[in-house]
């Protein structure tokens, strides 16, 4: 595994923190050269103190949820490194709001945000990856990619069309030596629950149990790189909550009876 990375410029969104941030540290141990990206400049600068190497790592902000043109992001990477060998679309914000209370504004940011600017990451990077005969797409879906759950329908609706897109892809580029990966996590301990939006705009501010009890981002992040290194099409981590996945597809009544009793319980 730790030949796939050496050298290898890697671009991870959503690097300030989470499974983004330990996405950073373990991959700058095996030797890749990387762009941190995400809004926060002064978290992407700690998480790059961490790293190794850290005083050779590029770093991006982008507000992924208001990006119009790639172009610039593209010049800076080709002006540090020249070339780009492996994107993960990791950043992502979660929903905690009903759809109806959900004003259409924050609808578009969780589709911008989880959806949207991966597409345009992975076509602004394409081009190189093609002149170079090689390179990896990583999108960082979701089990909410399979299945729906009240109060995250937009979020939900983001990672099943990640995962629709990025299988699609696969499909385009079946004869070209660029690979496509979709992570599909269940509950890691990240802020993410924290950070949920709700119907108001603003941060949920309020952990979820399922998080808290998660599996640690650091081992989490270990999980994804195995599977982008042996180039898996989809690999899905967590713990007993990704037997939802299976339940929802081969025995939908068990499932949504399951879903209403734990609706219940919380
Ligand atoms: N943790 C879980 O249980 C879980 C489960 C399934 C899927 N996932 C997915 O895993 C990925 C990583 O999430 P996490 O758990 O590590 O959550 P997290 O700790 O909340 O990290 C989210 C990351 O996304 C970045 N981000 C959010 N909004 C952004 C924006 N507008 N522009 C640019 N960057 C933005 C954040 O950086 P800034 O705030 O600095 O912008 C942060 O670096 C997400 O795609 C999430 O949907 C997580």
């Amino acid at each position: 595994m730790n030949n796939y990375f050496k050298d290898k410029v890697i671009w991870i969104t959503g690097a300030s923190a989470g499974i983004g941030e330990q996405l950073s540290i373990q991959l700058s141990q095996l030797g890749a050269k990387l762009i941190l990206s995400a809004r926060r400049e002064e978290e992407l600068k700690k998480v790059a103190s961490k790293c190794v190497n850290s005083e050779s790592i590029l770093i991006l902000p982008i507000d992924l949820a208001k990006i119009e043109n790639t172009d610039s992001y593209i010049k800076t990477i080709q002006t540090k490194y020249n070339t780009i060998d492996i994107l993960i679309n990791n950043a992502g914000v979660s929903q905690k709001s009903m759809a109806l209370q959900t004003d259409i504004s924050i609808d578009r940011m969780f589709m911008e945000v989880n959806f949207m600017s991966g597409v345009m990451l992975t076509k602004a990077v394409l081009p190189i990856m093609h002149k170079n005969k090689s390179g990896h797409i990583v999108a960082v879906s979701s089990i909410l990619g399979d299945f729906g759950l009240a109060l995250h329908s937009t979020y939900s609706a983001a990672k099943h069309a990640t995962n629709a897109f990025y299988e699609s892809l696969r499909e385009e580029l079946n004869e070209e030596q660029i690979a496509v990966t979709v992570i599909s996590p269940g509950f890691i301990k990240t802020d993410v629950a924290l950070n949920a939006i709700t119907h108001q705009g603003i941060p949920y501010n309020v952990n979820s149990p399922a998080q808290e009890k998660g599996m640690e981002a650091r081992v989490c992040a270990s999980k994804i790189i195995k599977a982008i290194a042996s180039k898996k099409r989809k690999k899905y981590i967590g713990g007993m909550e990704l037997l939802m996945v299976p339940i929802h597809h081969y025995t939908p009544r068990l499932f949504y009876w399951l879903m209403k009793k734990m609706s219940k319980k919380n």
